[in-house]
């Protein structure tokens, strides 16, 4: 993205600080088995296990996780055999956490903090995967931005595989007590400048013993699914696969979801509404045009 504006840097910057806190806020819940993953080394988280089909034989392949967090996926990465893995996070303390587990597993895996609209610059190299997941589109205001840096971090011939929550399952309020079962429409589908600023202490897993976040201030952003599309295509990427599930890995609304097989879907009329997509993409490989740039971000 362009130079920042006083304004992006301190949303960043409280983005920042709220993720510092749900690290902590996370690890001490146990964030969905952490340590039992770490202790085993033939595991792979269950959010990665569930797209690994995509990858291809990551054997002696170069890999790059942006927004990884505590690393739960990136550590998979390791154990699939890549070579070099890279995670990239805008939260130091999540990477502190990140290290130490990567350390207890035993797994080489480079750690840089920095923000997704720097990684270009910030790590050296080309990847035959980039892969982020879960929670991450809804931290970037500039699509267009994010997907430029995806470009340039490729290599030719890579892949790059996301799944995310959906924008449309983004757009919707909470329940309210006197419209049962109604779902309604309150927030932005396509990317606007302004972010929803929320304040919250908690996070998405629940934690109820640990210490809740201090700092609670926190900024998003929506992107509708034809603007992530276009942007990857605009930054040079060719499109494989676009998916929409009406199953979300986590739960927002306990009195309409119900859990099957580990995900989350409406109780009633699932159909109503995609709660995630996955889109895989990749950059032609130099010798399938002859002319393909090395993209910039
Ligand atoms: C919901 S978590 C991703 C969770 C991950 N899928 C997992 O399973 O642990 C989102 C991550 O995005 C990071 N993040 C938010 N804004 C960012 C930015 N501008 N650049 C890089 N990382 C960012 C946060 O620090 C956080 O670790």
């Amino acid at each position: 993205m362009p130079e920042r504006t006083p304004q992006q840097r301190g949303w960043f910057a409280d983005n920042e600080a709220n993720w510092d806190d749900r690290a902590d806020f996370h690890m001490a819940g146990g964030y969905g088995g952490v340590e039992d993953l770490v202790a085993d080394p033939s595991a792979i988280s269950e959010q990665l296990a569930q797209d690994i089909h995509h990858f291809g034989d990551l054997g002696g392949r170069d890999v790059i996780h942006l927004q990884c967090h505590v690393g739960t996926d990136t550590l998979g990465f390791s154990r699939l055999g890549a070579r070099r893995v890279v995670g990239v996070d805008l939260s130091e303390n999540s990477l502190a956490h990140a290290r130490r587990l990567a350390g207890a597993a035993g797994v080489d895996i480079e750690y840089v903090h920095s923000n997704v609209y720097d990684a270009r610059e910030a790590v050296e190299g080309h990847f035959d995967l980039v892969h982020t997941s879960l929670g991450v589109l809804c931290w970037l205001p500039d699509i267009a931005g994010w997907a430029r840096v995806v470009a340039s971090l490729l290599a030719p011939g890579g892949t790059f595989f996301i799944r995310d929550d959906h924008p449309m399952f983004m757009t919707v309020a909470d329940p309210r007590e006197d419209l049962p079962g109604v779902l309604s429409i309150e927030y932005p589908y396509f990317e606007v400048e302004e972010p929803s600023t929320w304040e919250d202490d908690g996070s998405y897993v629940e934690a109820p013993d640990a210490p809740r976040i201090r700092h609670t201030r926190n900024h998003q952003w929506n992107h509708s699914l034809g603007e992530i599309l276009t942007s990857l295509i605009q930054a040079g990427l060719v499109i494989d696969s676009v998916e929409e599930t009406p199953y979300s890995a986590w739960c927002p609304w306990p009195e309409l979801m119900v859990q099957e097989e580990g995900r989350w879907r409406l109780r009633d009329d699932p159909a109503r509404l995609p709660l995630q997509f996955a889109i895989k993409a990749h950059r032609a490989a130099e010798a399938d045009t002859g002319t393909t740039p090395v993209p910039t971000a």
